[in-house]
Formats: structure tokens, sequence, C-alpha cells
């Protein structure tokens, strides 16, 4: 049994048995061919704060494998609205499943929840800490579109703050020889804890049109105006950036563009088009990676 509370839970080989597995699970994830995989499982889905990709994914992987799914979308139907702690809550989740997926707004819940939890708890986004599961689609999206995950030019633009994607993508990446363009508005830079940690070259960068030519990935993130303590600052960064198909003329023409989604105006819509955007095939591929990482958790042979 192991907890999936941080990217660092994983080693190297484990990452890349998990993208293996993804690769070979995608007619599965597709409908295309039957799994009973992980027939009798059940997945509990606890998300204490808004999500489309990551809710839905986990539980077309869970009905892909034969298993089931329980949980919630909205904690206010629940007696989390009566007062009821999350370290109750996920005891009584863990007491009907097998694997408990959560999401929540505030920074070491998905640790704190592991620490009562004799069953898997999944990190699905903890606050502006760490969401392991995106980074793994993250992985396997990269590697899927350019061929390889090593010595890559990745430039991450954006919310470099408080967005928890880039976070657990930075400490993945930094594993595989990555350079990286940490492109930002001073007060959205990428935390020291993470850069601190880093062994690989990195640099920052308040303008993308300076290093655009030199990436072979370009990961876009939304402002997350949801965590500013003061809307005026949000304000002063919302439309920092926005990637269009006219910027992208002064871009390697290889290069690919991530967003976790979702996106807001950081990435134009004329961009969808084009030959970069990679973003809508990077949210399908959150089906066959974690379809991968339950088996890996639940499943019998593990
Ligand atoms: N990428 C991601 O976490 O999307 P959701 O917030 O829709 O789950």
């Amino acid at each position: 049994m192991k907890h999936i509370v941080s990217i660092e839970d994983l080693d190297k080989k484990s990452i890349m048995d998990i993208l293996k597995r993804a690769k070979e699970l995608l007619p599965v994830a597709k409908g295309k061919k039957k799994s009973k995989a992980l027939d009798g499982k059940i997945l509990a889905t606890c998300f204490f704060e808004a999500s489309t990709r990551t809710r839905l994914s986990f539980e077309s992987a869970i009905h892909r494998l034969g298993g089931n799914c329980i949980g919630f979308a909205d904690p206010s139907s629940t007696s989390h609205l009566k007062g009821e702690t999350l370290a109750d809550t996920i005891r009584m989740v863990a007491a009907y499943s097998d694997a408990v997926v959560l999401r929540h707004p505030k920074e070491g819940s998905a640790k704190l929840a592991a620490e009562v939890s004799d069953i898997p708890i999944i990190n699905g986004g903890d606050g502006a800490g760490q969401h392991p599961t995106q980074t793994l689609l993250d992985l396997f999206t990269i590697n899927d579109e350019i061929g390889k995950l090593e010595g890559l030019k990745v430039g991450m633009l954006g919310d470099l703050r408080y967005g928890r994607t880039v976070h657990s993508l930075s400490k993945a990446l930094d594993r595989f020889k990555t350079e990286f363009f940490f492109i930002s508005p001073e007060i959205l830079a990428m935390p020291e804890y993470v850069t601190d940690e880093l062994e690989n070259k990195w640099s920052t960068h308040e303008g993308l049109e300076d290093v655009l030519g030199e990436l072979d990935i370009l990961y876009v993130t939304r402002i997350q105006k949801e965590r500013f303590p003061d809307i005026e600052d949000y304000k002063k960064v919302a439309n920092a950036y926005i990637v269009n198909a006219e910027l992208l003329r002064n871009a390697n023409s290889k290069l690919k563009i991530l967003h976790p989604l979702p996106r807001v105006s950081e990435i134009a819509t004329d961009v969808d088009d084009t030959a970069h955007a990679s973003y809508f095939r990077q949210a399908f591929n959150g089906v066959p990676v974690r379809m991968a990482l339950l088996e890996k958790l639940i499943g019998e042979t593990k």
C-alpha cells in the first residue's frame, strides 16, 4: 500500500513503469477494449474544490477497468457542513472504498489524509501544493508528443507561485536533465523551495518573447485567482500573458504547448488548431495514466 501525496512518492523507475503501462492501456481508455482488472474495487473521489478533468478522468479510469466509484464533488452535501473534520471524513470514506482521490483547497491536506488512512490516498491537488497525477499525465504527454523526456528545454509560464502543477512537474522533470525557463510576473515567481532543490539549469524571465525560440515545451498556466489573498494583486497580473497564433510565429516549429486546463485567456483559441497545441490530448491522457496508477495501487498484480 502506498500513498501518492507528492511526486517524490514515485521514483523514476515507477514513473516510467506507469507511463509504459498507460500506453498499453490506451485502447481500454478509449473504450475499444474491455478490462476487468479492477473488478470489485471501489474508488472514492472526495472533491472539496472544483474540478472537471481530475475527478471525471479518475472516475472514467476506474469504470474502464471494471471497478466502481463513490464520492462527492460538492462538500456542502456531506457532513463537512455539520463540522466533521477532514480526518474523520477520510476515516469514514476509507472504510467504504479501496482508494481515495482527495482534492482540497488546503496545502498539506493530502498528507494529513494519508496519516489517518489505511488505504491509498491520492492527492488530486492540495491548494498551491502539488498535483502529482497531473504530473504523470504531463510527462506521458511530453514523451508522446516529443518522443523523449530527457534533455528538453521547458518553459513554464504564468502563475508559478500558486500553480501546483508546475511545482510537481519541475520536481519530476529535474530527474530528466531538463533546462527550465520560468516565465512569470515577479510576484508569481516559482517558490524558492522548488528552485532550491533543482539540480539542472534554470533561469527566470518576465517576457516570453525573449526565450520562446529556444523552447521544446511551453507549459502555460492559469493565474490562480482563487488563491490571491488580495484581489487587487490579482487584477494587476490577470492578463499578464496571452499566447496567440501571431506570437507563435517566433516559436520553434516543433514547440508543443501544454496547459493543465482550465484556461481562461492565457491561450487564445486561435492556437487550438495549430500544430503546437497539445493541451486537449494532454487532458485525455489523464484517463490511461490514472488507470495505470490505479492498477499499480489497488490491482491484484501490483
Ligand atoms: N488539470 C486539472 O486539475 O483540471 P481540473 O481542475 O478540472 O481537475
